[in-house]
């Protein structure tokens, strides 16, 4: 062989050897594996959670990801650090635990592996227990990709808050109408890989991902996390084992895509998955705010449709008893029970971070008992189950309750009582619903309809998109509703609606 042949051939073989492995490691380090953002939430006076998940092809079972936390955004006073390992089994989540911090006040985080680094985020710890302190906040729920862009994020995100409570729907689990505004891959939610799917692609939004960094967030899950209106043993379309098999996939994709607690993470048994997720936090001596979960324990649906195992309808008191029976939980008894026992009675504020709206919201004239026409998946559908809840309130005094949902799809403003049409029944506690960050809501004639039937409700918005911004200290509420102007517009401005108050010892939201 004469020796030019040769060398062609030792280059071609070389060529052949190396040139994959070249490739292979190219496109490695080029992958991004941050590309899902950073997130936080939890915050507790001491520690709080730091949350990434590693993506990209080619990732090995298990990886080491280092992770940092500062006291100043150029990361020159670092106060903790430690390594956690993504594995596979759970889709290369990280949740870091920082503990034993400073109460009260910033820091910056950040994750590397793979020889990359992650955006940095910002994050907070709440007040010592017992410091004065004043708390800013936001609630939002409902952002269905398809539905609209994340314009309330991008706003969200530049406002001066300590802290985000998600109330639940942070993906739905439905494929794409064909006229969708932008498209989900993927079919209707039946496994787990699709699961993880979904959640990437909803976190691959920039203004989510941005006011995830910006903030530490409370996250509690409603029914799209896993399918609409399931109860604790069906959905509206699968039941037995088959139901749990695919709520245990949605709990776990859940877990890995929040920023909670690794004692959070799901188990499985053959009745079904578990995840506790109702908790308690403190806002220094100000608030107690209880996060509750009405999905995992409640009971089936009231008088469910004809030829579906589970799943609401909107239905007329006279035609369905079981809306009365005490025996049913919107809850399960077991939080319930948590619930009225925990109710603070030093703290100047109780707020109640829960999925839907409480308030009785009739569909027709209520004239008397067993009168009126109830949508069977919110409290209406238990009403036994909020009777008992409030009667807790009325009964220990509890100062200041404000509950706080979403779910609807509309923003409403409302008082809570015992008896809805008592104009005597004493306001017990006040109620801000928050409208939906993209998912579409009921038409406005529907929710003029709703004001006028229910009048201890106040005020009822369901054309709009949005978040609910509150400032709280030890004398007052300020809630600002905030609108989106241009749902379909991801540079939409976002404007200030109308304003409430909720005064200390006077319960009962006030127009401001
Ligand atoms: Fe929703």
């Amino acid at each position: 062989m004469n020796p030019q042949r040769r060398q062609l051939l030792q280059a071609g073989a070389a060529s052949l050897l190396a040139a994959p492995l070249f490739v292979r490691h190219a496109r490695a380090a080029d992958v991004p594996r941050f590309a899902l953002g950073v997130a936080s939430g939890q915050p507790r006076a001491d520690r709080l959670v730091l949350w990434t998940r590693l993506t990209g092809i080619d990732l090995p079972p298990s990886v080491p990801v280092q992770w940092e936390l500062s006291h100043d955004e150029a990361f020159t006073d670092i106060v903790a650090r430690g390594t956690e390992t993504a594995e596979a089994a759970w889709a290369h989540s990280v949740h870091a635990e920082p503990s034993a911090l400073g109460p009260g006040r910033w820091y910056w985080y950040r994750f590397s592996a793979l020889g990359q680094r992650s955006p940095a985020g910002r994050t907070r710890t709440a007040p010592a227990d017992d410091a004065a302190a004043t708390l800013q906040f936001a609630i939002a729920s409902c952002q269905r990709w398809d539905h609209g862009h994340y314009a309330a994020w991008r706003h969200m995100a530049t406002q001066p808050l300590d802290l985000v409570m998600f109330l639940g729907d942070y993906i739905y689990e439905y494929p794409s109408p064909p006229d969708a505004l932008r498209r989900v891959d993927g079919p209707l939610l039946r496994t787990l890989a699709q699961y993880r799917e979904r959640y990437a692609q909803y976190k691959s939004d920039e203004a989510l991902q941005a006011a995830h960094a910006a903030f530490p967030w409370l996250v509690i899950w409603d029914d799209h996390e896993v399918e609409n209106d399931h109860s604790r043993e069906r959905g509206q379309t699968l039941s037995g084992a088959a139901f749990q098999a695919l709520r245990a996939a949605a709990y776990q994709a859940w877990w890995e895509h929040m920023p909670v607690a690794k004692a959070m993470r799901p188990t499985f048994s053959p009745a079904g998955p578990s995840l506790r997720l109702y908790d308690r936090f403190h806002w220094g001596r100000l608030a107690r705010i209880h996060a509750l979960d009405d999905r995992q324990y409640r009971d089936p649906h009231a008088c469910p449709p004809l030829l579906r195992p589970g799943g609401s309808q909107v239905i007329m008191a006279v035609d369905c008893a079981e809306l009365q029976d005490p025996q049913r939980s919107l809850l399960g008894f077991e939080q319930e029970r948590w619930l009225a026992e925990g109710w603070d009675l030093q703290r100047p504020w109780n707020l109640l971070a829960q999925q839907t709206l409480m308030a009785r919201l009739s569909r027709q004239a209520v004239t008397g008992p067993n009168t009126g026409e109830f949508w069977t998946d919110g409290w209406d559908g238990y009403a036994p189950s909020r009777t008992r809840l409030l009667g807790a309130v009325a009964e220990r005094r509890v100062p200041n309750m404000v509950v706080l949902g979403g779910d609807v799809h509309a923003h409403y403003v409302a008082d809570l009582k015992l008896d809805f049409d008592d104009p005597k029944s004493p306001v017990l506690a006040s109620e801000f619903c928050g409208t939906s960050i993209s998912s579409h809501g009921p038409s406005q004639k529907q929710v003029n309809q709703r004001l006028r039937l229910n009048p201890h409700v106040h005020h009822g918005r369901g054309d709009q998109r949005g978040y609910i911004g509150f400032t709280l200290d030890e004398r007052a509420l300020q809630a600002t509703l905030m609108v989106v102007d241009r749902p379909n517009d991801a540079t939409s401005p976002v404007r200030a609606d109308v304003r409430f108050a909720v005064e200390a010892g006077r319960p009962g939201p006030q127009r401001a």
